[in-house]
């Protein structure tokens, strides 16, 4: 990595999820203000109180919590050096920064914290990036405090999976699923359907893991949605948009593995499909909510 470059949690937080675009950004903060509050409304923080937000990226849930009250302490948590700065710098610059604190820690490992320290404790899409999410609810369950509260928020993918071969993007590609195929195992390689930690759970599991941690009063709301595509993303940001951090954007795995004609083919039955909002969207997002 050199200087001015970013590790792949800060790259992608910061840009390649927008796919570089500003619409897109908006878009993206419209669907993530309402989780943010929903996530800070079960956590219940109350005022003279300590939240630590783990996997705490740019700050969404944290400063939410900042916003909030003026007497709240925030520990901002995440294994990004690169994301922690970003947040030190904002905290910095909007004068917050004697009510925060910053460390670096895996979800799963936060011995750097003392047990029974915090009164709350949120995460937002990260234990979707942890395999050992048992042990990271054990660490939730060791740094609260007697009647301390988690709460978190996790989008189910396993709910999309395994998709029907001939889907993709939600749209039937039938007539092109050689093609498709070439496409989605450069996606299946880096993240096998059965064992990567994105794939390897659902919201059932998420409760099994907070009851076993010791939780005492455990919620969980799960929304489902299945709807036809009604995006106004364009075909050019699509293209450049990395679904998280650790995959290409189409355009990327298009180059990686098919020729420049199958390429010519793959875009010119999509892109109208896409371009005509046809397909279907599907999501499953799970808000756990929990006390010690
Ligand atoms: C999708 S982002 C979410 C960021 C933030 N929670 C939010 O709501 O915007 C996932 C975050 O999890 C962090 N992360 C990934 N693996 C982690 C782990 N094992 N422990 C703690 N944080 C992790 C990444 O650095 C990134 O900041």
């Amino acid at each position: 990595m050199t200087e001015s470059q970013q590790d792949i949690w800060s790259e992608w937080l910061l840009n390649r999820r927008f796919g570089g675009n500003a619409e897109r950004m908006k878009a993206a903060m419209d669907f993530l203000y309402p989780v943010r509050d929903k996530v800070l409304h079960h956590a219940n923080l109350g005022e003279n109180e300590t939240l630590l937000d783990v996997g705490c990226g740019d700050g969404l849930i944290a400063f939410g919590a900042l916003e909030k009250s003026k007497t709240v302490k925030v520990i901002f948590s995440d294994i990004s050096q690169d994301l922690l700065n970003h947040a030190q710098s904002i905290a910095q610059e909007m004068s917050l920064i004697d009510c925060c604190k910053f460390i670096c820690a895996p979800a799963e490992d936060h011995s750097v914290i003392g047990s029974e320290s915090v009164e709350v404790i949120t995460t937002r899409s990260v234990l979707i990036y942890v395999a050992a999410k048992q042990q990271a609810f054990d660490e939730f369950y060791r740094i609260l405090k007697p009647q301390g509260r988690l709460s978190i928020f996790e989008p189910i993918n396993r709910f999309r999976y395994p998709e029907p071969s001939h889907i993709f993007w939600g749209c039937d590609a039938t007539p092109v699923a050689e093609i498709a195929q070439k496409v989605k195992a450069v996606y299946h390689q880096i993240q096998p359907l059965d064992k990567d930690p994105m794939l390897d759970f659902d919201e059932r599991d998420l409760i099994t893991f907070a009851e076993k941690a010791g939780f005492k009063e455990i919620h969980l709301d799960l929304q489902v949605e299945i709807k036809p595509r009604n995006n106004d993303v364009s075909w050019e940001v699509m293209l450049r948009t990395a679904g998280n951090p650790k995959i290409p954007t189409l355009e990327e795995a298009m180059r990686e593995v098919l020729t420049p004609a199958e390429t010519k083919v793959f875009i010119a039955y999509l892109r109208p499909l896409i371009e005509a909002k046809r397909g279907v969207n599907q999501s499953a997002l799970a808000y756990l909510w929990a006390i010690k």
